[in-house]
């Protein structure tokens, strides 16, 4: 039955907020769970450090980029976040590394019946970036997407330029479903966006994370009880 979710509840916004992971990747253990206030310090530094490496794929905003990534940024964009959160839109994860703050996943345009569709983003700190951080950190929340919080489809859109996250989008079986033309404004310009889906048909049993777990690529981690 196409509308079939198991985990399915009648709560507004299932799934959240979520602790997802631990799963060990060529980089180390990664896991996600909600932003926090005290994770601006680490964002605003690998933000500001990164910013050659970022800005070309990210939507233009108003402002320069060093004062929109300062710390005292960051309490007025958690708290758009975790309100977010709660009215059931988004998933604003954090992905932490061995621990550390490292980047974000984030769900977004979460809509509900009947489409059940969201999008997912994602940024890694450069100075990990390559080690499998990311295509983990998408696997378990797509995973949870489509499990705990009862969507059927995930999206992502990509420019055709960008070979780390199309890599990532390959590694982890999105299909290629067209492109946006003039989709978004990104880096001072109107960029043409592939568009990438997944819906709840297409993942074999054990999800995305088995499915890099057979390929090689992750380890289940098992967290020691609290
Ligand atoms: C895209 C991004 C999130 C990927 O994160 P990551 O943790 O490095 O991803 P992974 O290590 O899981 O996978 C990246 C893959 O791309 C490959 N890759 C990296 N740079 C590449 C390049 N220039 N050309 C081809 N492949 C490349 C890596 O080798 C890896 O593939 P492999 O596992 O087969 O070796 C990260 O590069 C990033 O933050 N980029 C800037 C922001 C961004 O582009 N966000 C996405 C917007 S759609």
């Amino acid at each position: 039955m196409a509308h079939a979710h198991p985990g399915r509840t009648s709560a507004r916004h299932p799934g959240w907020p979520a602790r997802l992971g631990p799963l060990r990747v060529r980089a180390g253990v990664v896991a996600l769970r909600p932003v926090r206030l005290r994770d601006g310090g680490a964002w605003s530094a690998i933000r500001i450090r990164d910013e050659e490496y970022l800005a070309p794929w990210e939507p233009t905003m108003p402002g320069g980029w060093a004062e929109r990534h300062s710390p005292g940024e960051w309490p007025a964009r958690w708290l758009q976040l975790r309100s977010a959160g709660r009215r059931g839109t988004a998933l604003p994860f954090a992905v932490t590394l061995d621990d550390r703050f490292v980047g974000h996943v984030m769900v977004g345009n979460v809509v509900r019946e009947p489409l059940l569709s969201a999008y997912v983003g994602y940024w890694v700190d450069s100075t990990v970036a390559g080690g499998g951080v990311i295509t983990g950190a998408v696997a378990l929340v797509v995973d949870h997407c489509f499990s705990r919080v009862g969507l059927h489809r995930m999206e992502a859109t990509v420019r055709p330029e960008n070979a780390a996250s199309l890599r990532v989008l390959e590694k982890l079986g999105f299909r290629e479903e067209g492109l946006f033309r003039n989709y978004l404004d990104v880096d001072g310009a109107w960029r043409d966006h592939a568009c990438f889906a997944l819906t709840t048909d297409e993942i074999r049993p054990g999800g995305l994370t088995g499915r890099l777990v057979a390929a090689g690529r992750a380890e289940r981690v098992h967290s020691a009880p609290a």
